[in-house]
């Protein structure tokens, strides 16, 4: 949520923060802005628009310097319009800083810093930084952020640059991500690491509470006493092709059609053939572990809360332990109640989520282990679990997330399966789900092949309002997952319920103008499902149905049929899931959003 890139060199900083920027877009975009330090003072140059249109205005009037920090903005307090984009800067304009996170206690400093005699230009909690640093007291820039930083309640990822210190940038970290790029004779920071990767696979993750120094031959890290820290130098493991487009017209869509080799992925490495379990070397969680376990809680958010619901029909099922599923934002707020032997599992694609972040500290401070299943590398929930499964998808541009979803479930079956596996499950139907884990990707690659079968049902119902999902047992979730993709990037309101739930209220909703999509693959609740279907049609709605290949029962009732290929029923939500992301792919096509960037959303939530 918000980007901030800083650049420190000898070449001009405004190009590589323009970069950069781009590169992190998809976590805000209301608005952007820059600020350059060129030896003769601090000069700034935001708008409220997308960063494209800040490059514009760049090319018309450059700004030259070799040190700088900008900012693409996702808005908390304050309207998007310019006066409120960053950076912000003190009454003198010669401090600028970029702030990621929230000043909790903005608007008592902001009252006492205007009674002081502050002029304040915007109404950000941010602005209440510069004005605090203008005053702090100190020898040097850093001294001066520490100070002012002690009288600050809330979360930061912050980079800071002065003009009496030119060539100088210092960054400050609480509760937003923050790292350092190390470039030769050149140093970055950037919210994420995909803005540094151009210039540099070598990064330095902060902690909370650190403060880093940049100038372009060489950093330090500092705590809050002005002790120096030592922190890693780590390299980033992927490509740069895997954060562009590569010819595809949207990141959602390239993510999407990545999935047969994002699952892979997921399990390379992992599938034990001949004991049939999962091999899961970061789990940390070691047999006499396993068998304390006597029930186990997610925490997660959005996409995320939605694998963890397919993730308690499977570990429930493997493991016979019971599994609770609960929002993150509701969890972290509830009275924890301290049982022995609970296991937690924070499941987040960014890993920096701030709800799901707090649940899972909640969740340890009560007595619990916890565990993470992340996407990102080095993020927060992963530093801060006690072990856990990377899901090694590749970053995840696009702001709905699709493979990443895929990847978590994939990543609960082998926890599923390892647990299981400690806790009684046979051998052999443990070898049953490591093969039916092993022939996953190419059933995905199939199921892909549905695209243009779902682009000819996306043109017929692009114009409607309301569209209503509804799935029964492991793919209920995958109902709430396809409504949720809709409603997200095409603004159409959906709604997703349980199949035979629908007949306590939904089912008043329900004309010929409200299309129905039914996810109902051949398992055990089938039939049960074909009777929900008849209740729809009977009632003249318009059924769009995902069903198993080789289904021919359906023909009597669905307007539109999607077949998916046969695969274990637990693992069917990977498949079923993929039809429904190309449909609201394709219809926010056809309605000419903005697919990779919904309005008023953003990819990684780092407030509450
Ligand atoms: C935001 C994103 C969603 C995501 C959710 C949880 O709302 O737009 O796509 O599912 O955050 O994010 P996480 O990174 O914790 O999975």
């Amino acid at each position: 949520m918000c980007g901030i890139v800083g650049y420190t060199g000898r070449r001009d900083a405004a190009p590589r923060l323009l970069e950069g920027l781009k590169r992190l877009e998809y976590r805000g975009y209301d608005s952007a802005g820059l600020a350059v330090a060129n030896g003769g003072g601090v000069v700034v140059t935001k708008l409220a628009a997308r960063v494209a249109a800040l490059a514009d205005q760049l090319g018309r009037a450059p700004l030259h310097g070799a040190t700088g920090i900008a900012h693409t903005r996702w808005a908390t307090h304050g309207a998007p319009t310019q006066r409120n984009a960053h950076p912000h800067v003190d009454c003198r304009g010669e401090i600028a800083l970029v702030h990621n996170g929230i000043i909790e206690n903005a608007d008592v400093l902001r009252a006492a810093l205007q009674r002081a005699g502050h002029r304040f230009a915007s109404e950000t909690d941010t602005e209440t930084l510069a004005h605090l640093i203008e005053d702090a007291a100190g020898p040097t820039l850093e001294a001066r952020v520490i100070a002012a930083l002690a009288h600050v309640d809330g979360t930061y990822g912050l980079a800071v640059v002065s003009a009496a210190e030119p060539g100088k940038i210092v960054v400050a970290r609480q509760g937003s991500p923050v790292l350092l790029g190390i470039g030769e004779d050149e140093l970055f920071v950037a919210s994420d690491a995909s803005a540094v990767l151009e210039h540099t696979r070598s990064v330095v993750y902060l902690n909370d509470g650190d403060i880093a120094v940049l100038m372009p031959d060489g950093y330090h890290v500092l705590d809050r006493e002005s002790h120096v820290q030592l922190r890693e130098v780590d390299a980033i493991a992927w490509e740069l092709g895997a954060i562009e487009l590569g010819g595809y017209p949207h990141f959602m869509l390239k993510e999407i059609m990545e999935q047969p080799e994002t699952v892979r992925a997921t399990v390379r490495g992992r599938l034990l053939f001949d004991q049939g379990t999962a091999r899961l070397n970061g789990l940390n969680l070691p047999p006499d572990a396993c068998a304390d376990i006597q029930r186990i809680q997610i925490v997660a958010c959005g996409t995320s809360w939605h694998s963890g619901l397919v993730g308690r029909h499977v570990i429930e099922d493997l493991t016979g332990l019971p599994v609770q599923v609960e929002y993150a934002s509701e969890y972290r707020y509830r009275r924890q109640v301290a049982l022995p032997g609970t296991l937690t599992i924070a499941i987040s694609q960014s890993g920096e989520t701030a709800d799901t972040l707090e649940a899972m500290r909640a969740a340890r401070a009560a007595g619990s282990r916890v565990l993470g299943l992340v996407n990102v590398v080095g993020s927060t929930i992963a530093r801060e679990s006690e072990g856990g499964i990377y899901l090694h998808a590749g970053p995840e541009i696009g702001v709905a997330s699709t493979k990443a979803f895929t990847s978590q479930i994939v990543a609960l079956v082998l926890l599923g399966l390892y647990l299981g596996r400690q806790r009684g499950l046979e051998q052999e139907q443990g070898q049953e789900v490591v093969c039916r884990l092993a022939q996953l990707p190419q059933l995905v690659a199939r199921t892909l092949e549905l695209d243009a079968q779902v682009q000819a049902i996306a043109q017929r119902f692009s114009a409607r309002s309301n569209f209503l999902y509804l799935g029964r047992g492991v793919n209920f979730p995958v109902a709430l997952e396809g409504a949720l993709k809709l409603k997200e990037i095409s603004y159409i309101h959906a709604e997703g319920y349980p199949a035979a739930e629908m007949k306590h209220g939904p089912i008043a909703l329900i004309d010929e103008n409200m299309p129905v999509v039914f996810v109902a693959p051949r398992d055990e609740v089938y039939q049960k499902v074909v009777s929900n279907m008849q209740e729809v049609k009977a009632r003249g709605g318009r059924i769009i149905a995902i069903t198993t290949e080789g289904n021919d029962d359906l023909s009597a009732l669905a307007d539109h049929q999607l077949r998916v290929p046969a695969t274990a029923p637990l693992l069917s939500p990977i498949l079923t899931t993929i039809p429904l992301q190309l449909l609201a792919y394709h219809i926010a096509v056809l309605r000419g959003c903005d697919v990779d960037r919904p309005r008023n959303l953003a990819k990684s939530v780092t407030v509450e």
